[in-house]
């Protein structure tokens, strides 16, 4: 049974603006402040129908937002170029991910808006794995180098009142979403073939619980920079196999790989493992365990086996 708990947001969290309320995460963060408090603003890049205001990060303009005179405290940066191999070839995502986005932060600033940041485990080189929340960076792809200068610009230009929320994989559980497990799940109920790499290490997260510890961490009025991700590392390999088990899926057709065969644009980093000291130190909150994760996403898949 999945822990529903994670899906009571605290009442008392600021009033917030969702930047990029369409993406994968954006739209959980969507769905689950509009069940628990519609007093919200949302944007998108083309703005649309269900009250999405207009945000291009290509030109950014918070001005008719009206956000501080609205009483909004805290905006959730979640628009962005977020694929790793896009923001290697292609300079647009440059244009989007850190000078649009600087732009953004400086608006927000300028109100009293406090940025919270979506950044990434890809902001270190994965080398040593098992990053604290203030281990240094040194990004070894381009989509890691532009999120630790939206790091670093936060540090100069916030004034201290800033949140970076550092994720680590982040995946859902319905079926059809392609997220990690749905997309392996897919592959062995098609028996194929399914390749995973026993070098990538890193901490899988459950999207609901990022939506939980970032609505609490806002509740608490937070700042600086937290590792958000559940604390246990896994390899790609290691997962593919623990589901494999649970689908009754052939393990022998679990192609064990390094990352160093996979034909990326950009070489990724290996062990981004991430501890999430702070968060756990600082508010209550449980992590929904990887088992029970596996579980559903079998079961959604099980009955086409
Ligand atoms: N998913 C993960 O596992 C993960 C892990 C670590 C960090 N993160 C970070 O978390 C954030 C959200 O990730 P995600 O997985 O939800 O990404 P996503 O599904 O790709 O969503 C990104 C959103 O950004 C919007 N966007 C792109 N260019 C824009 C522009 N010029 N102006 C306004 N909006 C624009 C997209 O809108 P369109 O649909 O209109 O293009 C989309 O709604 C990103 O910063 C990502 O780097 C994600």
């Amino acid at each position: 049974m999945i822990n529903e708990d994670n899906n009571i947001l605290p009442a008392d969290r600021p009033k917030s603006a969702i930047i990029g309320a369409t993406g994968f995460i954006g739209s959980a963060f969507f769905e689950a402040y509009r069940k628990s408090n519609s007093d919200f603003t949302a944007t998108s890049r083309r703005g649309g129908p269900g009250g999405l205001s207009k945000l291009d990060l290509l030109s950014p303009d918070i001005s008719g937002l009206k956000l501080s005179r609205t009483g909004h405290k805290d905006a959730l940066i979640l628009a962005a170029v977020a694929g790793i191999d896009r923001c290697e070839i292609e300079p647009a995502a440059r244009k989007i991910n850190v000078d649009g986005t600087r732009d953004l932060i400086k608006q927000l600033v300028a109100e009293g808006i406090k940025p919270v940041f979506f950044s990434s485990d890809y902001v270190f080189d994965g080398a040593a794995g098992n990053y604290p929340d203030d281990a240094i960076t040194r990004p070894i792809t381009e989509y890691g180098r532009q999120k630790a200068e939206i790091e670093a610009f936060l540090k100069e230009k916030a004034q201290g009142n800033y949140l970076i929320i550092r994720l680590s994989k982040v995946f859902g559980l319905k079926k059809g979403d392609n997220t990690l497990l749905d997309e392996m799940a897919g592959i062995m109920s098609r028996d194929g073939e399914v390749r995973a790499a026993y070098d990538q290490i890193f901490c899988p997260t459950l999207v609901r619980d990022v939506v939980g510890a970032v609505a609490r961490l806002q509740a608490r009025d937070c700042r600086g920079i937290y590792n958000v991700c559940f604390p246990e590392k896994w390899s790609r390999c290691d997962l593919a196999q623990a589901l494999a088990q649970k689908l009754s899926f052939d393990v022998s057709r679990i192609r064990k790989v390094s990352l160093d065969e996979i034909g990326f644009k950009a070489r990724r980093p290996k062990n981004t493992s991430l501890i999430p000291r702070k968060l756990l130190a600082e508010i209550d909150f449980k992590f929904t365990p990887m088992a029970e994760c596996l579980e559903r996403v079998a079961e959604n898949w099980s009955k086409i086996r």
